[in-house]
C-alpha cells in the first residue's frame, strides 16, 4: 500500500469527479449545493446521503458512513486504496506508473500476484482431478457420501490432492512452475533428508479459500478417512492468513442482510447447500477481531451456530464479544446437543433449520440463560448469584430502553424490585465508563447508539468541541497556527479527531495547502476518521461566534480532566499492589496535571469562558 507517488493519488483525485462516479450507484437529486439520494450502505425510505460537489465528499446522515471518491469506491466494492485508485486511473484517463518501476514495495506486490497465480492453477489442478482422474474415484465418492451435491461441489470449486508424494509439483513443473515458488505459497514442504520437497496435500479433499475479491488465497484439505489431522490448512503466506479470512464470505448473498457463523468448512458447505447463502466459517482459529470487521463490511447482524458443548458455549461466549465489539448484531442457534449444523440440516431438513434460525436466541438471553447454569434459582443463594451475574450482563447493555425490557423481565421472573436492580446496574456503569470514555467510544456500537452519544456529550461535551475546533482549523488558515502552538494532536479525546488533528498539522508543516480534499486523502487508511471528517465538514450547524482560545482551551481542558482521571485510577492500582515508587512517580505526573487544568481553568473565568 501507499506506493503510488502522492501526485498522481492527487492527479486522479481531481479528475474523478464525485458526483459523476457516485451516480453510477445512486440516483441522486440535486438540492441546494449538493446532492442527495438513498443511501447505498444501509436501506432508508428518505434520502439522507448527500455529496457535496464543491468539497468532493459524501456522508449519510443515517447510518454514518462518508468519505471520498476513493472512500466511497472501497466501501462500496471492497476494494483496497491501490484498486479503487487503479480503477479510478483507468476511468479518468490517468496512465498509472508501471508496477515493475515502482521499485521495492511492488516485490511484495509482484510476490503476492505470483502467488495468486499459483494458488488459482492450483485450484483448477485439484478440481479438475476430483472430477476427472479415475484415482480419484475413492474422493468421489466420499463426497457422494456426504451428501455434496455436484453443483456444490462446482459452486466451491472442491478439488482432490492425489496420494502421491509429487502430483501437484509435476504439474506446476510442466506449467514452468518451479517448487521454490510453490513453497511461497505454502503448496509444498521441504524434504527433511536432503534437498527436494513434497507436496503438502495429499490424499485429502481440497477446499479452495478465497478473499471477498474471489481470488486464492490458501487451501483447506480433508483426510477422506481416519487420518490426522483432519483437516489440514495452508500456512501463513504473504497473502493468507487465518485470522484474517471467512471461508465462503465471497459467496455469500448479498442481498441477505444477516450471516450464519458456523465452525466448519462442511457446515458452510451444506448450509448454502440447502438455501442457507449467507453462511460463512472461520478456519479452524476462534473468531477474530480482523474477521469480525470483515463480517461487518457485510452485515449488521451475526447468527451464531457453533456446537451446544462446553467448548462451543465458550466459543459462542467469545465470538459474541468479539462481534458485539464491533457493532454487530448478535443472535444464538442452539442445535441439539452433539450435532453440528451440518449433521443437523442433513438428518432433519431445511425447514427444521429455518425454525432454528427464527428462534436464534438474541445474544443477551443467551448470556442470562448461560448464568443461571448450575445455580438453583429457587434457592436464596442461587437466586443471588444468579442476580450478581445477571447485573453484571444488564449493565453492559448501551440502550436504555432495551435495559429496561430486561430489567422487567428479570425482575418478575425473580420477584426482585426493579428499582433494586438498578442500582446495582447503576454502580456497575458508573464505575466502568467513566475511565475509559476515550476508548469506549471509540467502539462502533457507542457511535451507532444516538441515545448514548448524547449521553456521553452532555456528560463530558469533548465531541462537539472537537468538532467545532477542527471545523475551524479547516475551514479557516488563519487559526491554523495558532492551534498548533497551543495544542498537540493528542489532546484531542477522540481518536478519529486526533487522527484528523495529526493529518492537518503535518500538511502546514510541509507547507501544503490544507484542503478538504486533500485531507481525505490523507486519511485513505482509516475510514472511521475519513467519515467523521466529512460529517465534520458537511454537518450543517456553524461553531456561530465561539473564541478560537476558548475552543483551543476547552479542548485541552477535556483532555487535562481525562488524563487526571486516568492517572488516579493507576495510582490507586499501584498503591494496591504495593508498587510504591511507580505511585509516587505517576503522583508527580498527576500533580503537573492538576497545575496545568488549574492554569486553564484561571484563564477561562478571566476571560468569562466558562
Ligand atoms: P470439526 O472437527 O468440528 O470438523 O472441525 P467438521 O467441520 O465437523 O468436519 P467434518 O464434518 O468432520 O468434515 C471444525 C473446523 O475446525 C478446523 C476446520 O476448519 C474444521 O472445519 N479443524 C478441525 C482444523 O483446522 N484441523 C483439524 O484437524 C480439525
Ligand atoms: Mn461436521
Amino acid at each position: 500500500m501507499g506506493f503510488y507517488p502522492e501526485e498522481i493519488i492527487r492527479e486522479v483525485r481531481d479528475k474523478a469527479d464525485i458526483v459523476e462516479i457516485v451516480s453510477d450507484y445512486v440516483s441522486l437529486k440535486k438540492r441546494g449545493e449538493n446532492y442527495v439520494g438513498l443511501c447505498p450502505f444501509h436501506s432508508e425510505k428518505t434520502p439522507s446521503f448527500t455529496i457535496s460537489p464543491k468539497k468532493q465528499l459524501f456522508y449519510c446522515f443515517g447510518c454514518g458512513v462518508g468519505g471520498n471518491v476513493f472512500t466511497f469506491l472501497m466501501k462500496k466494492e471492497n476494494w483496497t486504496f491501490p484498486e479503487a485508485l487503479r480503477w479510478l486511473a483507468e476511468r479518468v484517463g490517468v496512465r498509472l506508473p508501471e508496477e515493475e518501476t515502482l521499485g521495492k514495495v511492488s516485490e511484495a506486490f509482484k510476490l503476492r500476484r505470483e502467488i495468486f497465480e499459483i494458488n488459482k492453477m492450483a485450484s483448477e489442478y485439484y478440481h479438475y482431478t476430483l472430477l476427472k482422474a479415475p484415482e480419484a474415484e475413492r474422493a468421489r465418492r466420499y463426497l457422494a457420501s456426504r451428501g455434496i451435491l455436484a453443483e456444490t461441489a462446482e459452486k466451491f470449486n472442491l478439488g482432490y490432492a492425489l496420494p502421491d508424494w509429487d502430483g501437484l509439483i509435476k504439474f506446476m513443473r510442466s506449467k514452468g512452475i518451479g517448487e521454490d515458488a510453490l513453497l511461497k505459497a505454502g503448496l509444498v514442504i521441504p524434504k527433511s533428508s536432503g534437498r527436494g520437497f513434497y507436496d503438502r496435500f495429499r490424499d485429502r479433499i481440497i477446499f479452495p479459500i478465497k478473499d471477498v475479491t474471489g481470488s486464492v488465497v490458501g487451501f483447506g484439505g480433508r483426510t477422506l478417512g481416519k487420518g490426522e489431522p483432519k483437516y489440514l490448512n495452508s500456512p501463513e503466506t504473504p497473502v493468507f492468513n487465518k485470522r484474517e479470512h471467512l471461508y465462503g464470505l465471497p459467496m455469500i448473498n448479498r442481498e441477505e442482510s444477516r450471516i450464519i457463523l458456523v465452525e466448519g468448512y462442511m457446515d458452510c458447505i451444506s448450509l448454502h447447500q440447502h438455501g442457507f447463502t449467507q453462511a460463512v466459517a472461520s478456519l479452524g482459529t476462534s473468531l477474530t477481531e480482523q474477521q469480525a470487521k470483515a463480517l461487518k463490511r457485510y452485515t449488521d447482524e451475526v447468527f451464531i451456530a457453533y456446537d451446544s458443548d462446553t467448548a462451543g458455549q465458550a466459543a459462542t461466549l467469545r465470538g459474541i464479544g468479539i462481534l458485539v465489539k464491533e457493532g454487530l448484531r448478535v443472535k444464538v442457534i442452539t442445535l441439539p446437543e452433539g450435532k453440528d449444523p451440518d449433521e443437523f440440516i442433513k438428518a432433519r431438513g431445511k425447514e427444521a433449520f429455518e425454525e432454528l434460525v427464527t428462534s436464534a436466541q438474541n445474544f443477551i438471553d443467551y448470556r442470562l440463560n448461560l448464568a443461571k447454569n448450575g445455580l438453583d434459582l429457587k434457592s436464596q443463594d442461587g437466586k443471588l448469584k444468579f442476580v450478581k451475574r445477571a447485573v453484571l450482563i444488564l449493565a453492559e447493555i448501551e440502550d436504555s430502553v432495551e435495559r429496561e425490557l430486561y430489567v422487567q423481565k428479570i425482575s418478575g421472573e425473580l420477584n426482585i424490585p426493579r428499582k433494586t436492580l438498578y442500582e446495582d446496574i447503576d454502580k456497575v456503569r458508573s464505575k466502568s465508563i467513566m475511565p475509559n470514555i476515550g476508548s469506549k467510544y471509540k467502539n462502533s456500537q457507542l457511535r451507532d447508539n444516538n441515545k448514548e452519544l448524547t449521553k456521553i456529550k452532555i456528560m463530558s461535551g469533548f465531541y462537539e468541541v472537537e468538532r467545532n475546533l477542527l471545523k475551524m482549523m479547516i475551514e479557516d488558515d488563519g487559526v491554523r497556527e495558532k492551534v498548533m502552538e497551543k495544542l498537540p494532536a493528542y489532546n484531542f479525546i477522540d481518536a478519529r479527531h486526533r487522527k484528523i488533528a495529526a493529518a492537518v498539522f503535518e500538511m502546514v508543516q510541509k507547507n501544503d495547502p490544507v484542503t478538504p480534499k486533500d485531507l481525505a486523502v490523507k486519511l485513505r487508511d482509516d475510514p472511521d476518521a475519513a467519515a467523521e471528517l466529512a460529517n465534520i465538514l458537511m454537518a450543517k450547524e456553524k461553531p456561530d461566534g465561539v473564541m478560537i482560545d476558548d475552543l483551543i482551551n476547552r479542548v485541552k481542558e477535556n483532555y487535562l480532566k481525562l488524563a487526571i482521571k486516568k492517572i488516579r485510577s493507576e495510582i490507586h492500582r499501584a498503591e494496591k499492589i504495593g508498587e510504591i515508587k511507580k505511585a509516587l512517580k505517576l503522583l508527580s505526573t498527576y500533580h503537573r496535571l492538576k497545575h496545568e487544568i488549574e492554569q486553564l481553568k484561571s484563564d477561562l473565568t478571566r476571560k468569562g469562558g466558562i
